[in-house]
């Protein structure tokens, strides 16, 4: 039971006072991942996101986040090796995936492909070393191939089998694109993937940890997760980011964009982050890429848009600690490699995949279910109306 005390909403009970987006309240602890909002500085497993980008690739940072230190050459050979043996997706996800509308969302394909993996591999063995770590192979493995998949049955055609002469990303590259990818623009994809596997405790991997802490199948636990980070407040804006940029169209009008935006107080797609108070460390690292790109693949002139908005909005939104997050410059980088606009979000989760997997097995490793409490607004106990004596109550 809760009540209402002045402005203060506090549960009656405990006294514990309501925070609308469980802003600043710590819900879980968590050795994977630390972010200091205040320096702008990222670490995963104590590592500086800088120097894993440069240093690391996508499945060793995977391997690190789920399991907790670098591999050894040979586990991390291992682990590249059974990744690369379980890419395959059966014939009958491909065929569901046939009966989804081509006009679908590719995040809702994705949900759905993601939870029928749990019709496969129904055994639920979550006690189980062997089985967690097939599931988080499987998992790693199988996500970009039916990212792959969808895209190139949307469009009429036959999935391509993955090439196991190829590593993860580029491989990923070639599945989507049907072409081989040049492997400087495939190391930047993976330096991307790299960027995006980790975020602590962030919706949709809050979502994966409530879904976890039920002990359901690791591929529930995925799916609750797309469906998350789907939303345009999350991952779904990277996708949104790249419409602005379109439709402010040139550098000039920047400054006119955000003025009427703010006026109208939309919010500003790809700015903002309820940890950072400066520029995100990742958004840092992926402008760096996405001139990097630029250098090797030729200009994006929506690019000269994105800096001009960032700059305008350093004295409109700058104050309030509003900055670029990992969202703003991702799809820049994404539109170069040939990838469209609507897998961004596909993409990401392709990444997140590692951070939602290492959470799963650290909320297995101390469980207990999530059930937090309420305070309860709504009507006072009162008895059952007889249908005449109801009156017509307002439309939602
Ligand atoms: C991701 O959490 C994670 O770690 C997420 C993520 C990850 O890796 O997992 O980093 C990935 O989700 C990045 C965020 C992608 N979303 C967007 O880019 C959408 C636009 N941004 C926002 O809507 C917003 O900034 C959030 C959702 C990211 C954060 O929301 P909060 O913390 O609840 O902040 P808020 O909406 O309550 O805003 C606080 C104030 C408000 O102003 P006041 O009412 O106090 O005057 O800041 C303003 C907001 O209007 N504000 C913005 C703004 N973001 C916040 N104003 C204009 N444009 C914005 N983008």
């Amino acid at each position: 039971m809760a009540q209402q005390q002045g402005d203060n909403l506090r549960h009656a009970r405990t006294g514990i006072e309501l925070r609308p987006g469980l802003d600043g309240v710590p819900a879980t602890k968590s050795a994977i991942c630390d972010i200091d909002g205040e320096q702008g500085l990222l670490t995963y497993r104590g590592y500086p996101m800088e120097d894993l980008a440069v240093n690391s690739s996508f499945l060793e940072t995977a391997y690190l986040l789920i399991w907790g230190e670098l591999p050894t050459d040979a586990q991390l050979q291992a682990f590249e090796h059974e990744v690369q043996m379980h890419r395959r997706v059966s014939f009958r996800v491909r065929d569901m995936m046939k009966c989804f509308p081509a006009s679908g969302h590719p995040m809702d394909a994705l949900q759905s492909s993601a939870a029928s993996l749990g019709l496969f591999y129904s055994r639920r063995a979550i006690d189980d070393p062997g089985y967690i770590y097939k599931a988080v192979v499987r998992l790693i493995a199988k996500i970009p191939t039916m990212v792959a998949a969808f895209q190139l049955i949307r469009k009429g055609q036959d999935p391509i089998q993955p090439r196991d002469d190829l590593a993860y990303s580029a491989n990923f590259l070639y599945m989507l694109t049907e072409r081989e990818p040049d492997p400087r623009a495939a190391r930047i994809f993976d330096r991307c993937l790299m960027l995006h596997a980790e975020h602590s405790l962030n919706a949709s991997t809050f979502s994966a940890r409530v879904t976890a802490s039920t002990l359901t199948d690791p591929y529930a636990v995925i799916a609750s997760a797309v469906g998350t980070l789907a939303g345009p407040l999350h991952g779904g804006a990277n996708e949104d980011v790249l419409a602005m940029l379109e439709a402010v169209g040139s550098p000039a009008q920047a400054g006119s964009f955000l003025d009427e935006a703010i006026a109208a107080k939309r919010k500003i797609m790809g700015f903002g982050h309820r940890e950072y108070k400066v520029k995100d460390p990742r958004a840092v690292i992926l402008q760096s890429l996405v001139e990097e790109m630029f250098n090797d693949f030729g200009h994006d002139d929506l690019y000269d848009v994105a800096r001009a908005i960032e700059e305008e909005a350093m004295t409109r939104l700058g104050p309030k600690g509003i900055y670029p997050n990992v969202d703003f410059y991702s799809g820049l980088v994404y539109r170069k490699l040939g990838i469209p606009r609507d897998l961004f979000t596909p993409v990401f989760a392709i990444a997140r995949v590692a951070g939602w997997l290492a959470h799963w097995r650290e909320q297995l490793g101390a469980n207990r279910i999530f059930r937090p409490s309420q305070i309860y607004s709504g009507a006072p106990p009162r008895r059952w109306t007889p249908m005449e004596k109801r009156a017509e109550s307002p439309a939602d």
